[in-house]
């Protein structure tokens, strides 16, 4: 296992702004904040990267190292879904694909039903994709997409969109441009110094329990 210099000093920062900010803010416990006392059900929790810690889902001792470093693996997606070519080119909104978003917590990854009201017809029946996409349509199965992003379990993180797009926060704060993208990738990090900072910005709340359960 490879240990990098990076992750240890990026701990130590960690640390100390952790230590700050309780400092700063005098951070207590408040078990009477409305808490979400159950984390909201992820349909896609199966499907994430971050899914199941310390056990036989890690294949191996490096695996379980990078868990533990944080170190996030590159998601294999079944096939490049071209974002670029369904926002920029034929203008399909974000949120008629990722139609949570603007509701609740999550933004949703739309279901192969969505693609097949396009590609039933449209599209090269050449095009290895389209191919795997009508193949999988015609047996009755999803795509199984990976997750770009995501939190470790152990992070304990809540995570809201809607409050986010009402206070008028562009996806491409937290995501980068997908309008230009190929294939959806991680291009912002979503530290809690990223999350704080704009909090604090913006006036939004920055107690620990906010983000966290
Ligand atoms: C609103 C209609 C619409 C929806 C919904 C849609 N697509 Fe497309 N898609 C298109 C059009 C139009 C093209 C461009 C086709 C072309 O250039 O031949 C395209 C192109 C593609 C391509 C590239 C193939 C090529 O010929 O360049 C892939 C792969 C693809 N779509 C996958 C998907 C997947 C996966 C979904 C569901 C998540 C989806 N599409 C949803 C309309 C749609
Ligand atoms: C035609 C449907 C469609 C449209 C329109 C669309 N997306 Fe997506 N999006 C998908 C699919 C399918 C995936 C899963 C495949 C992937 O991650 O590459 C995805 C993945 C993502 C991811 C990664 C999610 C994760 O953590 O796994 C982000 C972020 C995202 N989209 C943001 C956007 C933004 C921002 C827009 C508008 C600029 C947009 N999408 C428009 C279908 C769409
Ligand atoms: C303030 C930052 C922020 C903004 C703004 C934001 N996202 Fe996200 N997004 C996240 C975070 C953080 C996650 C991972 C949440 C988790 O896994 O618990 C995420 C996850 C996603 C996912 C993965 C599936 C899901 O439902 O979690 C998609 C798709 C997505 N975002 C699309 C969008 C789109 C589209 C927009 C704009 C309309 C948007 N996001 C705006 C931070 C943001
Ligand atoms: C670019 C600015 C920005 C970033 C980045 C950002 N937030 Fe926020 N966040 C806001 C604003 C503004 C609000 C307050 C919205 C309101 O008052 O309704 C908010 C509210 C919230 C809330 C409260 C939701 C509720 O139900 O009231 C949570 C939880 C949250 N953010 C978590 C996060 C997390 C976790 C991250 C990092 C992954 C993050 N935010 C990144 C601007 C941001
Ligand atoms: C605005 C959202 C937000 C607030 C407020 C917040 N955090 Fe965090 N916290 C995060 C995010 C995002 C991470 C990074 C998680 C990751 O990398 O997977 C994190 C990581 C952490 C970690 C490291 C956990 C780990 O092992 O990955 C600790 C410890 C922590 N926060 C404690 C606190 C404390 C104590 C407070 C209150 C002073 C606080 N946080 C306030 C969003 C927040």
């Amino acid at each position: 296992m490879e240990t990098h210099p990076t992750d240890s000093r990026a701990q130590i920062t960690t640390m100390a702004l952790l230590v700050t900010v309780i400092s700063v803010a005098g951070c207590v416990q408040q078990p009477n904040v409305p808490g979400y006392s159950s984390p909201v059900t992820d349909p896609y929790a199966s499907k994430r990267w971050s899914s199941p810690a310390f056990t036989t889902a890690h294949a191996s001792f490096g695996d379980a190292a990078k868990h533990f470093l944080n170190v996030k693996p590159k998601p294999q997606q079944p096939i490049d879904f071209p974002h670029k070519i369904h926002t920029e080119d034929i203008g399909v909104y974000c949120q008629d694909c990722h139609t949570g978003v603007k509701t609740g917590p999550r933004a949703g990854i739309p279901s192969i039903n969505i693609c097949m009201s396009c590609h039933e017809d449209i599209g090269d029946p050449k095009d290895s994709r389209i191919q795997l996409l009508r193949d999988h349509a015609k047996r009755g199965e999803d795509m199984p997409w990976q997750r770009v992003y995501g939190f470790v379990e152990e992070s304990h993180l809540r995570f809201n969109h809607s409050p986010h797009i009402r206070a008028g926060v562009d996806c491409a704060t937290c995501h980068g441009d997908l309008t230009q993208m190929t294939v959806a990738e991680r291009v912002v990090n979503h530290t809690m110094g990223f999350c704080i900072d704009c909090h604090k910005q913006k006036g939004a709340s920055n107690d620990c329990l906010t983000c966290h359960y």
